[in-house]
């Protein structure tokens, strides 16, 4: 037996010994399992772009800073629009969503009936997290960058100009367009990546997984939330899982007009004769023709939306307790809702011009109801679904 076979007849048995050398060297020095799975260069240079100030015209306004981590990337504050521009005093247009669960999101979509689904931003006018970044970089209301070459000159100044240099090359700098598009690459690989964007781990999630019951409270309200009579809110808020067992996103990606009351805090509603009309507006003006959208907007998801400050696009509604009584008493109580004009007539849907009022969903529960009926669900139901939907929070521990 030479050397070479000898060392094969064994090599199973030094493999183990080295292998447990190796392991009792590594908990010697103090080595603990990874918590989470390492991010890819991109992903990680894409991190420290998203918590990067520098990157806006006013020196203070990073993704983050719209988007905070510790509040589900949403905003930390109760503003209905957050504040961005070069000095921080522009107001924005639209309520800031959550950017938990997005990376599951279609593309933008018509389908053959011509019904919108998919996309980013209230309008899906965004139609990849990629495509998505580089809005507000350039957005004179948010980060303000006044072109790509002025966002180039910012991050070759900035705290990880050599680190972007080292993910995309050094060549990067010469083209403003491809730099701010690695940017937005960094980014968009970022939040897909980062599982801190898409948990799975609410409290009914673990309720899925068989860990955790719901209180009768909580599963009355899942009921009343699936039951197409009276919440009927999976009919959008799709509460399905996946055919490859991915727990539920509470949207199906789909548009809806809700007839969301106008919102006077915002600085473009001074103007009585200006309206958001989401889809139909989008500035593109590819669907312009589509009078039947004007007033549509993305339906979200429900994950964390228990621990927001202002509901629906234009941040109007401050409470989901608000939120859930505007559902079922827009249109049997709709003075509670929208203001009473002088001669004593409701201005309802008072966020969309009179000819658009027909677009407003009329036809499905909960908003099926005439004048003065019951709502749909009563002050205890309300109650239950508001517990329910706080099982959507992320971060749950027994
Ligand atoms: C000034 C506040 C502000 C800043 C800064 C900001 N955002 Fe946003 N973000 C918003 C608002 C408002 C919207 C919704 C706008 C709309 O729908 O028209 C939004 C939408 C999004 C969406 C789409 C959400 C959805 O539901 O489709 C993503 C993704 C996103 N932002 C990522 C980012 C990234 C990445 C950055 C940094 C480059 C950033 N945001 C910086 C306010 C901000
Ligand atoms: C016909 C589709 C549809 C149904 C049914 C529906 N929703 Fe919605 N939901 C939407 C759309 C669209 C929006 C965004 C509308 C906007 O901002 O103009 C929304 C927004 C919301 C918001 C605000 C979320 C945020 O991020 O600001 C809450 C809360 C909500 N829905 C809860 C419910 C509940 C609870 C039910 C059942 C009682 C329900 N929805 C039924 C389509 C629907």
């Amino acid at each position: 037996m030479n050397w070479r076979t000898a060392f094969a007849q064994k090599a199973p048995l030094w493999g183990l010994v080295a292998a447990l050398a190796v392991l009792s060297l590594a908990i010697g020095l103090g080595w603990k399992a990874p918590a989470k799975p390492t991010l890819s260069a991109q992903a990680s240079l894409g991190q420290l772009l998203f918590h990067d100030p520098s990157l806006s015209a006013s020196g203070q306004l990073s993704c983050a800073g719209c988007h905070d981590p510790l509040h589900a990337h949403g905003p930390a504050n109760d503003l209905p629009t957050q504040m961005g521009g070069p000095r921080l005093d522009q107001m924005g247009q639209r309520s800031t969503p959550s950017l938990r669960y997005l990376s599951f999101t279609p593309a933008f979509a018509l389908d053959a009936q011509g019904k919108p689904s998919g996309g980013f931003f209230w309008d899906g006018r965004a139609n990849s997290l990629h495509a998505q970044a580089m809005g507000p970089l350039l957005h004179p209301k948010e980060m303000a960058n006044g072109s790509a070459a002025e966002l180039v000159q910012r991050l070759s100044k900035g705290p990880h100009a050599r680190r972007f240099e080292a993910v995309f090359g050094a060549q990067v700098w010469q083209q403003p367009q491809a730099a701010l598009e690695a940017v937005a690459l960094a980014l968009a690989q970022y939040q897909i990546e980062d599982p801190q964007f898409h948990p799975f781990d609410s409290l009914f999630d673990s309720h899925l997984r068989g860990q955790a019951p719901l209180s009768p409270a909580q599963a009355r309200g899942w009921a009343l939330f699936k039951d197409p009579q009276k919440g009927n809110c999976a009919a959008c808020h799709n509460a399905d899982t996946a055919p490859d067992g991915r727990h539920p996103l509470f949207t199906d990606h789909s548009y809806d007009n809700l007839g969301v009351p106008r919102n006077p805090q915002l600085a473009h509603n001074r103007d009585p004769s200006t309206f958001d009309l989401g889809l139909c507006q989008r500035p593109d003006g590819s669907l312009r023709q589509r009078n039947d959208l004007c007033g549509a907007f993305k339906v979200p998801t429900l994950r964390n939306v228990a621990i927001k400050k202002v509901f629906f696009h234009n941040g109007q509604i401050k409470s989901l307790s608000e939120a859930l009584h505007f559902y079922v008493e827009r249109d049997t109580h709709p003075q509670r809702w929208y203001p009473t004009r002088p001669q004593g007539q409701v201005a309802v849907y008072n966020d969309l011009p009179a000819r658009w009022h027909r677009h407003v969903n009329q036809n499905e529960a909960p908003y099926d109801r005439a004048l003065g009926a019951a709502p749909a669900l009563n002050e205890a139901e309300i109650q239950d679904l508001a517990a329910f939907l706080h099982t959507l929070t992320d971060g749950y521990r027994p």
